[in-house]
């Protein structure tokens, strides 16, 4: 069973590999995360599955995403016992093999180990997201990677990661989620359409719309879905991501190009 979480989409791009190459059904922790914040009384979400289970979401400060850390930690996994761990990045994974095998654990899951996919970097409100062109490169390179993981997946093996990059301290890791991951810069401008494209897409559910404008609610996990998936960029945060292209990969592998969608 391949679960995803994606903010751009490059994780589901993926995880939708994966799980054609596996023959194994894909589940959407967007979905599910998203079904749990409107409705609080869901109940807990229980998966069964005889093959292995295998996440696949990105990289955040090196880490698992906490929001998928707590979905997989809420969540019962029964049949299997194996899972691994797929995550996509925009340069190395850091302590996110250590982490999830400390959620394995705690799973009392065997973990199979992690390894990662370098994917178009798309963390615009802090870095910058490759040209259109670089990008095609980066996501046709990943396709001969996602195969030769499918075949260690299907044969039991443990995988590894062949690069990880530099550690971080504990405190730093805490520091980024109290600095970096918050919603309150977020603002929209005048050039906004009122698709509501974005209250959409947002995983957490965290954006209302009002007067036909997006409302952040304060419970973001800094995907960039919102600010990435908008069809005319009317969406920034602070001065961060002023005049930087939006990334934003489609299901069926195309970049949004927002230029295009205005003319
Ligand atoms: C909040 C945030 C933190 C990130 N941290 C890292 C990181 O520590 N290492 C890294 O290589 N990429 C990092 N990235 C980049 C993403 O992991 C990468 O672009 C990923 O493929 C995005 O996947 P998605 O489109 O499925 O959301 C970060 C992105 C975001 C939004």
């Amino acid at each position: 069973m391949v679960f995803y979480f994606s903010g751009t989409g490059n994780s589901r791009y993926i995880a939708q590999q994966l799980s054609e190459q596996l023959s194994d059904e894909l589940v959407s922790m967007n979905r599910l995360m998203r079904q749990r914040k409107l409705d609080p009384y869901t109940a807990q979400y229980a998966f069964t599955s005889e093959d292995p289970f295998v996440v696949v979401c990105p990289t955040y400060c090196w880490h698992v995403p906490k929001v998928v850390e707590e979905f997989l930690l809420d969540s019962r996994f029964l049949g299997s016992r194996e899972m691994y761990f797929l995550l996509t990045c925009g340069s190395g994974t850091g302590q996110a093999k250590a982490h999830a095998k400390e959620i394995c654990r705690e799973l009392s899951m065997e973990f199979m180990g992690l390894t990662s996919i370098l994917m178009p970097e798309n963390y615009i409100t802090l870095f910058r997201a490759p040209e259109a062109d670089e990008a095609v490169g980066i996501i046709r390179a990943s396709k001969p990677q996602v195969e030769n993981i499918a075949q260690q997946i299907l044969i039991h093996h443990t995988v590894k990661d062949s690069y990880s990059g530099p550690a971080m301290p504990a405190l730093l890791y805490r520091l980024f989620y109290k600095l970096f991951v918050t919603d309150k810069k977020f603002r929209v401008k005048d050039n906004c359409i009122g698709c509501s494209a974005c209250a959409k897409l947002c995983p957490m559910a965290n954006i209302r719309m009002q007067d036909r404008k997006p409302v952040w609610q304060g419970s973001c996990t800094q995907c960039q879905a919102c600010i990435a998936v908008c069809p005319v960029d009317a969406i920034e945060y602070g001065r961060r991501a002023k005049g930087k292209r939006r990334y934003y990969l489609f299901a069926d592998g195309r970049q949004k190009f927002p230029k295009e969608a205005r003319q």
